[in-house]
Parts: structure tokens; C-alpha cells; sequence
């Protein structure tokens, strides 16, 4: 039997731009469902509510200390979900601005990442695979291979109708519960009494 594991600190961030959002209601989801899996404290950084500080900056040492604690959270995350609204054929610009300002190349590396997206059209799915993978490729983070993305035909308002997606949100969290459990396990157990 599996020994009990302490709280894992889950961090989403949001690249949505807008309240209510599609992308924030596909990431709850996902928490939702890895909630009955594991023992976790999710954060979400809505990045559209990072404020001026954070939309004018242009290198890290002009952040305020508040945007800087986020980024500090996600670098303590045991796993990160990444998710943003598909724009153009890829994440939000404020989304890539977030992940820009990140001093630390190496701030993520090794970390299990989950991608996720909420687009217009089926069409733009693979944008996780193009645009998405590539970008945590460069920080050296683990993605996780299931990616979740959801279309407008999915939702019926900010409900997820579609029993498809639901299905592969449930492939992706039991993926990710049975890779947070060995790692997080392995370190508890390796760690000095
Ligand atoms: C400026 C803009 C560009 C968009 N570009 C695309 C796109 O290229 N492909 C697509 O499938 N949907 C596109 N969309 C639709 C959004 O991705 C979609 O409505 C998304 O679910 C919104 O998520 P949110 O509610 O979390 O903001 C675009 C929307 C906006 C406002």
C-alpha cells in the first residue's frame, strides 16, 4: 500500500484574458478530478489580473514584489498546469509575457507541466504541440504527453458537455497522480528522518 503523501502544491496559470473564462473552467475541472486522486493545494495565477506593474515591465528586475511571489510559487510547484486560451494560432501574448519574465531559465526544469487550452475551433487542438510543448521544451520542464484541449462546441456556456474531453482529462490525471506519487513518494521516502 502507497503511504499517505503530504499536500501537493498544484500552481495553474491562466493566460486567459477575461472573466468568466472557458480556460479557467477546464483548468477547475482538471483539479476538480485530480482532487479525488491525490491530496493537492491548487493556486491559480490569472495572469490577466497581474496589473500594470506586470503588463510594463520589460525584465525581471522591474517586477513588483507581488508578481514576483507568483513566479517563486510556481517555481516550488510540484506540478504546474499551463493554460491559455488559444489567440492567433497560439497562447496569449500575456500568457508568453509571464513565462518571458522568468529570470531563472531553469526555474522549471524537471517539473511536470500539464498544457491545456481552450480554442474557437477544433482546428487549433494540435496548437499545444506547436506552440505550447515547445515553449516548456526551452525551460526544460517535463510535459506531461496528454495535453487538454477544449473547443467552444464543447462547452455549453462554462459547463464542459462534451464526454470526450472529459475522458481525457481523466487519462491525463490518473498519468499525472501515478508520476506526482513516485516522485514525490521516492523524495519523502529518500529524505532523513
Ligand atoms: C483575439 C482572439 C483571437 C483568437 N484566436 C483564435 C484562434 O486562432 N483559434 C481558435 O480556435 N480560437 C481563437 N479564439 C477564440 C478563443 O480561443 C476562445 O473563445 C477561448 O475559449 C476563450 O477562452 P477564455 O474564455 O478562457 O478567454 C480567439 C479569440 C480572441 C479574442
Amino acid at each position: 500500500m502507497n503511504a499517505p503523501l503530504r499536500p501537493l502544491k498544484v500552481v495553474t496559470v491562466s493566460g486567459s484574458l477575461q472573466e468568466p473564462s472557458k480556460t479557467v473552467s477546464l483548468t477547475e475541472h482538471i483539479v476538480q478530478t485530480l482532487a479525488t486522486r491525490l491530496p493537492i493545494e491548487n493556486h491559480r495565477i490569472d495572469i490577466h489580473r497581474l496589473g500594470p506593474g506586470f503588463t510594463g515591465a520589460r525584465h525581471p528586475d522591474d517586477l513588483p514584489e507581488d508578481v514576483l511571489q507568483e513566479m517563486r510559487l510556481l517555481a516550488e510547484a510540484d506540478l504546474v498546469i499551463a493554460a491559455s486560451p488559444v489567440f492567433r494560432a497560439s497562447y496569449t501574448g500575456l500568457f508568453k509575457h509571464f513565462f518571458d519574465l522568468i529570470e531563472d531559465q531553469y526555474a522549471l526544469a524537471n517539473k511536470p507541466v500539464l498544457l491545456a487550452a481552450t480554442g474557437g475551433s477544433d482546428r487549433h487542438a494540435l496548437v499545444l504541440e506547436h506552440q505550447f510543448r515547445p515553449l516548456f521544451g526551452f525551460f526544460q520542464a517535463l510535459t506531461v504527453p496528454v495535453a487538454l484541449y477544449a473547443s467552444s462546441g464543447d462547452f455549453d456556456g462554462l459547463q464542459i458537455l462534451n464526454p470526450e474531453v472529459h475522458a481525457r482529462i481523466e487519462v491525463a490525471v490518473d498519468d499525472i497522480a501515478e508520476l506526482l506519487r513516485a516522485r514525490v513518494g521516492a523524495h519523502e521516502e529518500a529524505a532523513p528522518v
